[in-house]
């Protein structure tokens, strides 16, 4: 199979958007999600749902799926940069926010989970082989509670931007995955933050797969200066907020990329 050109999925992407503008000026409601099949990201179209999620029963699925309790997460987890012998390379960075409702009201003692890139753009994992340097000093995973604010702080180090096999020169924004476990397994959600003025991002279609700006503009954390760490670290603050107009997109089971 031959493989697009980025402006050949450019093109797709931009008018997908240009429809999705459309509907919204003749009334319709922003697409503050991404389409399920979403054609510039060519493997949406062949995994993604195409029927009725199947509905589980919370109780049931609790017997077999994981479980964790808040003593069972250490502080040093949401310090991706201490985990090893000696410190990764790359430009350390500290990202906080809060976890809210829709009400603005904080989300309390919340399993978040982070996994990302290092700074070369490449990932501690066997599918990951772009010829990029592994890190023996990053892992790339970290966890954290929410405190009583709703609030989530790591450090870490920014990773890099990575290529994947969408189209010919595909690069994926840096960005880093989140998780919110919930309060149960089934309530689990997935997302991704990205950094501010990314030159990557009008290219790439997991990004541009949420055809509302708004809705997009949410997954970037914002550099706060009052959040860097004197001689330390560069601060990006980064709020999610779970229901609602203005909640922050989550991913379906299948995107993992
Ligand atoms: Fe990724």
């Amino acid at each position: 199979m031959t493989m697009n050109s980025q402006n050949e999925i450019t093109e797709e992407i931009l008018a997908i958007e240009a429809d999705a503008r459309k509907s919204v000026e003749a009334g319709g409601s922003p697409e503050l999600h991404p389409r399920r099949d979403y054609a510039p990201y060519r493997s949406s179209l062949l995994r993604h749902p195409t029927h009725e999620l199947v509905r589980v029963d919370p109780e049931e699925i609790e017997r077999v799926s994981p479980a964790f309790g808040h003593t069972d997460v250490s502080l040093l987890e949401s310090d991706l940069t201490i985990a090893h012998a000696a410190e990764p390379i790359g430009e350390r960075i500290t990202v906080s926010g809060h976890v809210l409702d829709g009400e603005g009201r904080p989300v309390r003692n919340q399993l978040v989970e982070i996994w990302q890139a290092n700074a070369a753009g490449r990932y501690v994992h066997k599918r990951d082989q772009h010829p990029a340097p592994l890190d023996p000093n990053f892992t790339g995973v970290g966890r954290a509670i929410t405190g009583e604010n709703g609030e989530y702080t790591f450090q870490t180090i920014k990773p890099g931007p990575y290529p994947w096999r969408n189209h010919v020169n595909a690069w994926r924004p840096a960005h880093i995955h989140f998780s919110l476990f919930g309060s149960a397994f089934t309530q689990r959600l997935v997302t991704q933050m990205y950094f501010p003025s990314d030159p990557l991002f009008a290219l790439d279609p997991i990004y541009q797969s949420i055809a509302d700006p708004a809705a997009r503009q949410r997954l970037i954390g914002a550099y706060d200066h009052s959040l860097s760490v004197p001689e330390y670290s560069l601060g990006y603050r980064w709020d999610i907020v779970l229901t609602g107009p203005k909640s922050t997109w989550m991913e379906g089971e299948e995107d993992h990329d």
